[in-house]
């Protein structure tokens, strides 16, 4: 198939909504990373989506709507607390999960009874939903297992030939995924960080669980909240470890290594510089949303060099995007991670 490029005007929004009234799959920006949209209410139009992206059927999509207003009519009357997470953070880069209605199809929910939904704070995005006239089911617009795309040009990369149409609305000002929340028990459970963090969480809500697939490996067999936390994701072709320790420490390691890249904070590019092959920077160390919004850019930026491992180094936990960050480069890494101990 050949792929329509569609700019940020007015004439081919219209357009990319014809599209995907039409049952076609679109690319489409959005202030965490592309989606790759389908109608929501169309399972053969949803179908296509995991076929392009080459996605396993048992991961579960986002729905995406124009307005919060158009929650309700939608899913149903919802629960206060969604109601004000609702109030407090949308239009923007937070996903709740909720029940699933009737008029969605199976083939969104994966088969699960409940559907994750998501009103985006980009203005284009918003415009594309409205032009549909219908709800958005949209994965981000990556091919299975490489890093989530933060700009047209990544999308293209990925998804050229295999989509209807893909919109150019700029880089991605986010660059993870939104944070998904389970709405559906007594508290709710945080399935995967992002741009609403979970001090934002905490503040509206006060009590919020962190899911064991947000920080540590998951073990064979258990089951996952959040279908799409068990896969190897995010991931360069090369494989990536995370490296604690001071700086010297790391400097004197790299150097051991052969054909190695590094990903780093701004302020350790000068002390590594020579210590390996490439070395590459996503943000300054206290710096977590401009990290966050690089990540992704810099972890595609290694698949075009020919180095054989790739190191990097992690901003410290807390509760704020850092924990997207962390999380993310540790599904990169396949929770590889280790501290480069002193003499
Ligand atoms: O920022 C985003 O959320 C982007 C943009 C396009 O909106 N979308 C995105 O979609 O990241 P995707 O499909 O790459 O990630 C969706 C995540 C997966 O981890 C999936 O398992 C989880 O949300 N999810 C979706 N529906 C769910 C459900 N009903 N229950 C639990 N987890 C669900
Ligand atoms: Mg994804």
């Amino acid at each position: 198939m050949k792929t329509e490029y569609l700019q940020n005007n007015a004439d081919d929004i219209l357009r990319a909504g014809e599209i995907l009234a039409n049952g076609g799959l679109v690319g489409i920006p959005t202030e965490t990373v592309y989606g790759l949209a389908a109608n929501a209410f169309d399972a053969e139009a949803v179908g296509k989506i995991f076929v392009a992206k080459g996605r396993p059927q048992d991961n579960p999509l986002i729905v995406h709507i124009a307005s919060p207003e158009d929650l309700e009519p939608l899913v149903g009357e919802v629960s206060e607390s969604v109601k004000r997470l609702a109030a407090a953070f949308w239009p923007g880069p937070l996903t709740m999960i909720v029940p699933k209605p009737r008029e969605i199809p199976d083939a969104v929910s994966a088969g699960l009874s409940t559907i994750g939904v998501r009103c985006p704070s980009h203005e284009t995005a918003r415009a594309i939903i409205r032009a549909s006239g219908v709800p958005l089911a949209a994965p981000s617009a990556n091919r299975s297992g490489r890093p989530s795309p933060t700009s047209f040009h990544h999308v293209r990369e990925d998804l050229d030939g295999r989509v209807d149409a893909i919109l150019d609305g700029g880089v991605c000002q986010v660059g993870v995924e939104s944070t998904v929340v389970d709405m559906t028990g007594e508290v709710p459970v945080l399935l995967r960080p992002g741009g609403v963090t979970l001090r934002d969480l905490r503040s509206v809500l006060g009590e919020v669980e962190v899911d064991e697939a947000v920080t540590g490996e998951l073990t064979p067999g258990r089951r996952v909240r959040a279908p799409g936390m068990k896969y190897r994701h995010y991931a360069p072709k090369a494989p990536v470890t995370i490296l604690d320790g001071t700086i010297e420490k790391v400097a004197e390691y790299l150097k051991q290594q052969h054909n190695a890249a590094v990903l780093c904070f701004t302020e350790e590019a000068e002390a590594l510089k020579g210590c390996c092959d490439h070395v590459e920077t996503y943000g300054g160390e206290s710096d977590t949303e401009t990290m966050a919004q690089s990540l992704f850019a810099a972890l595609r930026k290694f698949d075009e060099l020919a180095v054989e491992q790739i190191f990097a180094r992690a901003p410290s936990a807390g509760d704020g995007i850092e924990l997207a960050v962390i999380n993310r480069l540790e599904k990169a890494a396949g929770f590889s991670r280790m501290t480069v101990e002193g003499e």
